[in-house]
């Protein structure tokens, strides 16, 4: 069932269309990731989402049961970009406020702070100022706070972009298991985190949706073969020579020339792989490694990104 419907949704800033005639539909229990290079509309696309600007045209709906409701705002949780907390206040502090602004009480605030703050691995820092907290902390924290009212699906706009590489793991670990219990959109410029853990990917550039869909069926859809070549010693200039030759070929649909290695995509494996090694041999060229494989996702979303 659709909890979310959003139909050729567009914002045009002065004569900039930083988002043109969106449409896509998130399932409930899915985990959507909004992909795309910086500029590409994401956080434009969120804050339609969350209500926080307005779009120029075209329409978001909220389904519960089956049935849109009117104001969709109290069954999401937010996570901005770039988050700002008071760092004067305590984590609990701050995550009681969270829910008493999404109207709770103060004793129910109190306790749901309480488990979320555990939920998130910051019942012992919980009690300490903010202001003292790592990057990794104040995004968990961001986490509770997006949570305490228990909304039906959680956005996040680029949650693990400015971790380091532990907090990238606590906070995609924490987006696992959360993805058990709701639906989540998420925003990222970094395809793996998008691979990891999400079912339906939204890829956009310039303000449009380049591809989208569930994983599994762009994988198969899109994937090519690609052969990479590690040949010769890179001081011989023949071996340049030859590569630039063989990328050339029909069979190659298109070629990434490295100093002594090149990644080919090509139509046919079985015939791109025995002419290369014929013509290796033919040229006298030593393949130091071969490898036949399939594109990958990021191979995907470099080729829509650099189009
Ligand atoms: N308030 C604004 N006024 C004018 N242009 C904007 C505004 N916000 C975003 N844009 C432009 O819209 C495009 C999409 O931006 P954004 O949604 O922030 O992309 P992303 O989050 O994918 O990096 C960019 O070209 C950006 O410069
Ligand atoms: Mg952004």
């Amino acid at each position: 069932m659709a909890l979310l419907q959003v139909d050729r949704l567009s914002k045009i800033y002065q004569q900039h269309h930083a988002v043109q005639d969106i449409s896509f539909s998130v399932e409930e229990g899915q985990c959507v990731a909004l992909l795309g290079p910086n500029g590409a509309g994401k956080t434009t696309t969120i804050n339609m989402l969350t209500g926080l600007i307005q779009p120029t045209s075209g329409g978001i709906h909220l389904y519960q049961q089956g049935t849109k409701v009117e104001d969709r705002r109290p069954y999401m949780g937010y996570l901005p970009q770039m988050p700002s907390f008071y760092s004067w206040m305590s984590g609990r502090e701050f995550v009681c406020y969270a829910g008493q602004l999404h109207g709770l009480t103060r004793k129910e605030a109190e306790q749901r702070a309480a488990e979320w703050l555990q939920r998130v691995g910051l019942e012992e820092a919980s009690r300490r100022k903010i202001g003292g907290y790592s990057g990794g902390m104040k995004q968990r924290l961001g986490f509770a706070q997006a949570l305490i009212h228990r909304p039906k699906l959680l956005i996040l706009d680029e949650p693990v972009s400015a971790l380091d590489p532990v907090g990238r793991r606590d906070v995609l670990n924490l987006l696992r298991e959360l993805q058990q219990e709701t639906t989540i959109l998420f925003s990222t410029h970094v395809l793996h985190d998008a691979e990891e853990i999400c079912d339906q990917i939204i890829m956009m550039r310039d303000g449009r949706v380049a591809i989208q869909g569930q994983l599994d069926d762009i994988r198969d859809r899109y994937s090519e073969p690609v052969i990479t070549v590690v040949a010769g010693n890179a001081s011989n200039p023949q071996v340049k020579a030859w590569m630039t030759e063989i990328s050339r070929k029909p069979y190659v649909l298109r070629s990434e020339l490295q100093r002594e290695s090149m990644t080919l995509t090509v139509s046919d494996l079985e015939l791109a792989e025995r002419e290369i090694w014929k013509d290796a041999m033919q040229h006298r060229i030593f393949i130091r490694r071969f490898e036949a494989g399939q594109s990958t996702l990021e191979d995907l979303f470099l080729k829509v990104v650099q189009s």
